[in-house]
């Protein structure tokens, strides 16, 4: 068996806000039959410590980054877990990263620091006889990783991969810190993890990591331009040679439209009318002859939502209606309130993970108009349930869905629509082109049964990341 330890922010069931929770969950349980064992390294959360079943401390650090800590190894909702018990970094109420002002925690460098401080222990002196072959960081919370290997001398005996599930978020910290964060100085250059002055947790993993995965293939490709590099891309393109993308599947024993508890259980798309009328109801929404659009998703700049309020008024007056599951900046939740007002338009603000569910069943459609999207789950959902994405041609987006072009239809293959540019007009082409493919029952009947036979589950990509381990890890 090859030893992988899988360090992240969150992990879905205990801790969530967005996608990276549900791969980071899914990821040992699909890659168990390839031969790896995954524990995954977790920050001791509220949400995480009251989770914790048959636990013991396995290692202890005097000073975290401020205070005293305890590694405590431990299952929960059938993972293996090292989760670190150090309160006086994590034992906060309110969100994972931000406070109640809404903004980052001030202290997030050293809170995610002791994550990869953490990290690098493990691998340097292994715990209760399981040392890792293989460290897997998510994102910039794991970019330190590869420093503080070399801090413990840890670098040779240990493969590591960075994975980026979002090149948005660089985890910056003043120079003025990199004592209190144990960096090198040496290290602060631009072939380091400095970036423009400052320092660069995720720099630091990119440039450190012995392979760098993303999420999908074309969101690979569109990380080298300036476009989607979000100023990384020249590091990007330095490293191209060690860059690939690997898909994310969902996991279905969760989303299966036919044992999913939250809703009436169906194996082909007939079986949605009832979800349908249930969730039409639930939302106070009329009867109608055009399809219902469901939406769940984070409220950001980066999911283009504000391009569908455009866009609204076109959906309505084709018939369709919106019903809409979502939380995040407040000008957006503003602004989907208001929309509520003028027509059939359902809006719940907050964060509802069966509603979620329910809206995947009863929706005929789920938009996603992300500006940039490196993977993208919800569309994945919508396959699996028969709900037609319809989303915009970037990222992951465009490795999921098949669009209906006329070539699609008529080779009967299509699954979904995939508009370009990402603008407010592509988007009411788009809308318009459901609409009217809605009507057409046989078509639409064919793209449901499609989009619900389309593989998005984790075999395929399982075996990519085992090959990846293995690569890194020949005389485990
Ligand atoms: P991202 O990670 O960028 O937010 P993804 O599509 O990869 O986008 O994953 C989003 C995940 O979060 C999905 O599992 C989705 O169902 C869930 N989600 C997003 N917003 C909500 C919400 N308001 N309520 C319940 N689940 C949500
Ligand atoms: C990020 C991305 C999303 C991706 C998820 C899981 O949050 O925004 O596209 O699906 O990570 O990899």
């Amino acid at each position: 068996m090859i030893q992988v330890l899988s360090v992240a922010s969150e992990c879905a069931p205990l801790v969530k806000t967005g996608g990276l929770a549900d791969v980071v969950g899914a990821l040992p349980g699909a890659l168990a039959p390839e031969g790896v064992d995954m524990r995954i390294l977790l920050p001791g959360y509220p949400q995480v410590m009251k989770a914790l079943a048959r636990d013991a401390v396995v290692m202890e650090e005097w000073d975290l980054f401020g205070g005293h800590a305890n590694l405590i190894a431990a299952t929960a909702a059938g993972l293996n877990l090292l989760v670190i018990d150090a309160p006086h970094l994590y034992d906060r109420l309110g969100s994972i990263y931000l406070g109640a002002d809404g903004h980052d925690w001030p202290d997030n460098p050293e809170r995610f620091a002791g994550l990869c401080w953490m990290a690098a222990r493990i691998a340097a002196d292994g715990v209760a006889g399981w040392r890792p072959h293989v460290i897997h960081c998510h994102d910039w919370q794991a970019g330190l990783v590869p420093e503080y290997l070399r801090t413990f001398d840890a670098r040779d005996r240990t493969g590591t991969v960075l994975t980026v599930h979002n090149m948005a978020f660089h985890g910056l910290a003043s120079y003025g810190r990199i004592g209190s964060l144990r960096l090198d100085p040496e290290r602060f250059n631009p072939e380091g993890f400095e970036f423009w002055g400052r320092i660069s947790a995720l720099k630091a993993g990119l440039v450190g990591a012995d392979r760098l995965t993303t999420v999908s293939p074309t969101y690979a490709a569109e990380l080298l331009q300036p476009e989607f590099g979000m100023g990384l891309d020249g590091v990007m393109r330095a490293r191209r040679d060690v860059l690939c993308g690997i898909l994310n599947g969902i996991d279905e024993g969760v989303w299966n439209p036919m044992t999913d508890p939250a809703v009436t259980p169906y194996a082909d798309a007939s079986g949605k009318d009832a979800n349908k009328e249930a969730l039409r109801r639930e939302f106070g929404l009329p009867d109608s002859d055009g399809p219902l659009c469901v939406v769940v998703s984070r409220l950001t700049e980066q999911k283009g939502l504000d391009l569908l309020i455009e866009a609204l008024p076109t959906l309505l007056a084709h018939g369709g209606q919106l019903a809409v599951l979502g939380s995040g900046e407040g000008w957006m939740e503003e602004a989907f309130r208001n929309a509520s007002q003028g027509g059939p338009v359902g809006v719940r603000i907050g964060y509802d993970e069966a509603l979620s569910h329910r809206m995947m069943a009863g929706g005929d459609a789920i938009l996603v108009p992300s500006r940039f999207e490196p993977c993208g789950l919800t569309q994945m959902y919508g396959l699996r349930y028969g709900t037609i994405p319809v989303v915009a041609l970037t990222g992951g987006l465009a490795d999921t869905v098949i669009n209906a072009s006329p070539a699609a239809l008529a080779a009967g293959v299509a699954t979904g629509l995939q508009f370009h540019p990402v603008t407010a007009d592509a988007l009411r082409g788009a809308l318009v082109q459901l609409c009217d493919l809605y009507a057409d029952r046989d078509v639409w009947t064919r793209m449901q049964a499609n989009a619900m036979a389309q593989p998005v589950g984790w075999q395929t990509s399982a075996k990519a990341y085992a090959k990846l381990y293995r690569d890194l890890a020949p005389h485990e």
